[in-house]
């Protein structure tokens, strides 16, 4: 599904920076473009961030 529609950013594509090395929401930010515009996917990106983190 789509987590940043200003992005194009799906929840896949934010598991897919955690596997390939993104430790952080920050570094997740950095790799999808996710939440650089309204800001309002920015909770969903930081929840599935942590929960991707958690599952590595
Ligand atoms: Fe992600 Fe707007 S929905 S920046």
């Amino acid at each position: 599904m789509y987590v940043c529609l200003c992005r194009g950013v799906t929840d896949h594509a934010i598991r897919e920076a955690v596997s390939e090395g993104a430790r952080s929401w920050r570094e997740v930010r950095k790799r999808t473009g996710c939440a650089d515009q309204c800001g309002k996917c920015a909770s969903m990106g930081k929840n599935i961030t942590r929960d991707a983190i958690a599952r590595e």
